[in-house]
């Protein structure tokens, strides 16, 4: 028997709970905050949960972590002593190591500490016996999860827990002058994918306006043509590496075998988005990996996903399928070429 935490983007927990109960027979679900989070039971041990996990990942599940620790909470300050007592008493998971503390809270949760001060308290006990607090690769995360009445803890490496963010929940810096919020999305995707931008060499952005894509390949060093029949930002039009091809993408005539990279983040029906794409393969180069984003527009998500990714799989491997934090009514698909 094992439980878990699981967490989605918001209002997507009943798909991401739909995969879990395909992947994981007899598991039963309750919710802990609205279409976000919920409390999985699993008749499985954590190891065979997370070899399931791990061999057919779920689209829409953000994050999971198990719950080894609970306890009440009452709303005093015996819940800060509590906790502390509580991670006292578990050191032999995390002695000597690099230790990360996650906190995340229900808006209902009896629990009133904030994070920082709550993190703040619990590095102190980390102290106590040299293990490292971190922020950055961490060796063990103690995830905390505030729920109405009860607090949940799980020690696990960031890898069993899906992310190494608090709740999968990646925040990236604005930048100045940044040209759109799209770039986190590719930059997310970066992560996810485990994809080093910079090792392509040209890239073809479909539906790249104003830029956001664009503009970060272009920092990575890569040669790009931009097609979009909106303007571009001013800011990367007189970029060396940029052409742009102003017009409907299906217009476009592109060099055979000329990329080695397409994105494609067109805002399009799924079925649409799908032809673009496959008309376009001559263009790859074999091997060529793709970044397309897959909108979700009616009810059956799954359904969706599952004819796009039996059309794509003509002409493309899909290596991963996953609705990232930075996607809202859609997901994010990682192909390559066959
Ligand atoms: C969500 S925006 C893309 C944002 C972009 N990824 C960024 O980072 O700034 C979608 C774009 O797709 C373009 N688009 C829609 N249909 C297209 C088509 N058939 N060919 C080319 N571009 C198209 C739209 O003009 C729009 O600029």
């Amino acid at each position: 028997m094992s439980q878990w935490i699981g967490t989605s983007n918001q209002t997507y927990a009943p798909y991401a709970i739909e995969e879990l109960r395909r992947l994981l027979p007899g598991a039963s679900f309750t919710q802990l905050a609205a279409g976000e989070v919920f409390m999985m039971e699993c008749p499985m041990e954590r190891e065979e949960v997370l070899a399931l996990i791990r061999e057919r990942e779920p689209i829409f599940l953000r994050h999971i972590q198990p719950v080894d620790r609970s306890m009440r909470v009452s709303g005093s300050a015996a819940d800060l002593e509590g906790l502390s007592e509580m991670i006292r008493n578990a050191r032999l998971m995390f002695m000597d190591k690099r230790t990360a503390v996650h906190i995340r809270r229900n808006v209902k949760s009896a629990f009133h500490y904030s994070a920082s001060d709550t993190k703040a308290l619990l590095d102190a006990v980390l102290e106590e016996w040299d293990a490292e607090p971190v922020v950055q690769q961490p060796e063990v995360v103690i995830s905390i999860y505030a729920a109405d009445d009860q607090l949940y803890v799980g020690f696990a490496p960031p890898a069993d827990m899906l992310s190494d963010w608090p709740g999968g929940a990646v925040r990236f810096q604005r930048e100045e002058g940044q040209v759109s919020r799209a770039k986190f999305k590719l930059l997310e995707a970066e992560r996810t994918f485990g994809l080093q931008y910079s090792d392509y060499r040209s890239a073809v952005d479909i539906g790249a306006a104003p830029g956001g894509w664009t503009s970060l390949l272009l920092e990575r060093g890569l040669r790009v043509t931009a097609i979009d029949p909106a303007d571009m930002h001013p800011s990367l039009l007189s970029h060396p590496l940029l052409t742009h091809l102003k017009q409907n993408a299906s217009d476009a005539k592109l060099p055979l075998q000329g990329f080695d990279l397409l994105v494609c983040d067109m805002s399009w029906s799924p079925m649409l988005m799908s032809r673009l794409v496959l008309d376009l393969k001559e263009s790859l180069k074999e091997g060529a990996d793709a970044i397309v984003t897959v909108k979700l527009m009616h009810r059956k998500p799954l359904q969706t996903i599952r004819e796009v990714m039996e059309r794509l799989s003509t002409a493309f491997h899909v290596r991963k399928a996953k609705q990232l934090f930075h996607n809202r009514e859609e997901i994010t698909l990682h192909l390559r070429k066959k």
